[in-house]
C-alpha cells in the first residue's frame, strides 16, 4: 500500500491520542518504531491492515466509525497536499469519476511495474447512463473505506448522492460493485 494511506492514519492517531497512542498502536500492530511513511513508497498491505485494526481497537471504534473519522482527515489533508485534484473537479461526480486515475497518477511515482499495476488494477469505473458503476477488487477489502470517502466527498462538494452495493468481496463475491447515483445539491 502506498504510504499516503498510512501517513494519514498516523496523523489521525496523533490527533486523537497523541504520541503515546501512536507508539502503542504501532507496537500492537507489530510495526517497528513509528515509520515515517512516504507517499512515493509501497509498504506491506498486512502491516497497514493491522494498523487500521489496532487503531479501531485502541479508540474503541467500530470499522464504520473509524473509517468516517479517517475519511474526514483524508479529504482535508489531501485537499491541502494535492489541491489540483480538487480544482480539476466541479462536482462530486467529477471527482469520483477521476478517483481511479488519481490513484494511477500517484502509483506512477512507485518503483517497480508490479506495484504500479497492482494499484491500477484495483479500481475500474464506467458510466451507465447517469450512474457511475465502480468495480473494486482488492485483497485488502477496504470497501468500508470507499463508502466513508464517498460520503465525505459528497459533503466536500455540497452534492447529494447514494451508493448501492451490488456485489461485495466480504459477502464472497469476486469483486465489489457499486452503483453511484449523483446529483448536484438542489436536484432532488
Ligand atoms: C485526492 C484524492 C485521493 C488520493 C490522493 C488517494 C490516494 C490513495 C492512495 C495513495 C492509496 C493507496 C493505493 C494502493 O497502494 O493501492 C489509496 C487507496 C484507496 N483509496 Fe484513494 N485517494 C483519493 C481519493 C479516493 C476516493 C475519493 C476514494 C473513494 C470514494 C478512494 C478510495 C480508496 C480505497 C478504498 C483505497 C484502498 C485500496 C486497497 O488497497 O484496497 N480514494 N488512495
Amino acid at each position: 500500500m502506498i504510504g499516503y494511506i498510512q501517513k494519514v492514519l498516523v496523523d489521525t492517531i496523533r490527533a486523537e491520542g497523541g504520541d503515546e497512542a501512536l507508539a502503542t498502536i504501532c507496537q500492537r500492530a507489530g510495526v517497528e518504531g513509528v515509520p515515517d511513511f512516504r507517499i512515493d513508497q509501497d509498504y506491506p498491505d498486512d502491516e497497514c491492515l493491522r494498523m487500521i485494526a489496532e487503531t479501531g481497537a485502541y479508540f474503541g471504534l467500530d470499522e464504520d466509525s473509524l473509517f468516517r473519522l479517517y475519511a474526514d482527515r483524508f479529504i482535508r489533508e489531501s485537499r491541502g497536499r494535492f489541491p489540483m485534484f480538487y480544482q480539476m473537479a466541479n462536482s462530486a461526480r467529477d471527482f469520483l469519476e477521476r478517483q481511479p486515475r488519481v490513484h494511477t497518477v500517484l502509483a506512477a511515482g512507485l518503483r517497480g511495474e508490479e506495484s504500479r499495476d497492482r494499484v491500477r488494477d484495483k479500481f475500474d469505473i464506467e458510466r451507465d447512463g447517469d450512474d457511475l458503476m465502480v468495480t473494486y477488487r482488492s485483497p485488502n477489502r477496504l470497501c468500508g473505506l470507499y463508502e466513508a470517502l464517498f460520503d465525505r466527498v459528497l459533503e466536500e462538494f455540497g452534492d447529494t448522492g447514494s451508493m448501492e452495493i451490488l456485489a461485495c468481496q466480504k459477502r464472497g463475491d469476486d469483486a465489489c460493485r457499486f452503483c453511484l447515483k449523483l446529483g448536484a445539491a438542489g436536484d432532488e
